[in-house]
């Protein structure tokens, strides 16, 4: 090493490393990061937990890839190989299905509670931009994963699912060809898929978190209008180690519920899809997309102005995804004093209005118990969690 070239100064191999990488930078950055301690900082777990199921998912897909094949003729038989031959194949893909809901439920819970902490005001519009560009992703990643399986029920539900797209005035027999990648729903439909799956969606995915995590670390975390006075009065807790730590001890207490899940409820196979079968009853969309398609169930036969019923729906919810898309820039309330009334009203009559229509399509309660034992849980753990009282020194 010459001596005009600026180094740490350590000794070994360390030292050698740190010159060329710099992770000392790292380690002085994470040392300064702090995180507000308030009533609400249960809610800074949340976008971990999104991120440890994220990881779960691309560390069993890889695994999942070794053995899959996207045709029609082979794709099921290979999941039944999987699942019967493989070494410990049936827990690996368990666990990529019960990661996949969870991380669907965590992003959903995650997005809810920084709509209504108001952690999309200025200067953090753009995190909430690529999360909700983030949540489009994981139900995309959903949708074209459902079909990979080909058993019936993913069968017809795909074929469903793109027959909706298909209504859309204008450009909907474009959008159902793009996404059948013909007018049937084929193997050639499945190899588009498993495309989508495991290369598109990914690496835009990773652009799209990288680009929410370095705003997370760039803007640090935001402290809720409702715990402003709160805050003040405690001393903020340290990133690293202390939260670190709390944050890995959830992804275990994570994994062990993601682990007791695929071992105790493996996810089934079902019965290989057969195209020319009469269309499966019970068909439903996952559960993400249940409250879409109970929406759509309830709309008359017939059309107006040239345009049908059943396409209203559907603009309708399109133009949702771009309203939630465009808050932070819409709610000038917030951005001001924090205060947004008006807001957080259309909150809640958009949560309430899509846990209605989930427990409605499946004709049960259970997702309404579900949402209130999560909240319970999140209690709980804002119990466990709530740092320390008053200002002391952590
Ligand atoms: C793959 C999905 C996602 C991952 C892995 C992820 C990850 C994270 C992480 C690790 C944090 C910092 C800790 C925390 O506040 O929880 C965070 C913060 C944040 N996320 Fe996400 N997120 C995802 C999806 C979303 C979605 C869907 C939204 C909303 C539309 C969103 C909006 C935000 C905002 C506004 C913050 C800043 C919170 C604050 O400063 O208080 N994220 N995210």
């Amino acid at each position: 090493m010459s001596a005009n070239v600026e180094t740490t100064g350590k000794p070994g191999l360390i030292g050698w490393l740190d010159d060329r990488v710099g992770w000392s930078m790292l380690k002085e950055f994470l040392s300064h990061k702090t995180v507000p301690m308030h009533r609400f900082s249960v809610f800074y777990y949340l976008g971990g937990m999104t991120l440890f199921f994220f990881l779960i998912q691309v560390s069993t897909g890889v695994l999942l890839m070794l053995y899959y094949r996207p045709s029609a003729g082979e794709a099921y038989e290979s999941i039944e190989f999987i699942v019967s031959t493989v070494p410990f194949g049936w827990l690996v893909r368990s666990i990529h299905a019960w990661s996949a809901n969870l991380m669907v439920f965590f992003a959903f819970v995650h997005m809810v509670s920084v709509f209504f902490l108001k952690a999309y005001r200025p200067p953090r519009e753009l995190t909430w931009v690529t999360g909700v560009i983030l949540l489009f992703l994981i139900f995309a990643f959903g949708f074209s994963g459902y079909l990979l399986p080909w058993n019936q029920l993913s069968f017809f539900a795909t074929r469903v699912g793109t027959d909706i797209a298909g209504v859309m005035p204008g450009m909907g027999k474009w959008m159902l060809r793009f996404l059948r990648g013909g007018d049937r729903v084929t193997g050639g439909t499945l190899s588009r898929f498993y495309g989508w799956h495991v290369a598109i969606l990914p690496v835009i995915t990773f652009g799209a978190l990288l680009a929410h995590l370095v705003l997370v670390q760039v803007k640090g975390m935001s402290v809720p209008p409702a715990a402003e006075e709160e805050t003040k009065r405690r001393t903020p807790m340290k990133f690293f180690p202390h939260f670190a730590l709390r944050d890995l001890s959830g992804w275990v207490f994570a994994l062990g519920v993601l682990a007791a899940l695929a071992a105790l409820m493996p996810w089934e196979l079902g019965e290989k899809a057969d195209p020319f079968a009469p269309a499966y009853a019970n068909i439903r969309p996952e559960w993400n997309y249940v409250f879409m398609f109970q929406t759509l169930k309830l709309v008359p036969g017939g059309e107006i102005m040239g345009i049908e019923y059943e396409a209203i729906p559907i603009i309708l919810f399109g133009l949702a995804g771009l309203l939630l898309l465009l808050v932070p820039f819409l709610d000038r309330g917030a951005a001001r004093n924090g205060k947004s009334p008006f807001w957080t009203a259309g909150g809640i009559v958009g949560l309430v209005f899509v846990i209605v229509m989930t427990c409605w399509g499946y004709g049960t309660l259970v997702p309404l118990y579900v949402v209130l034992l999560a909240v319970a849980l999140l209690a709980v753990f804002a119990f466990i969690t709530r740092g320390p009282r008053r200002t002391e020194q952590r």
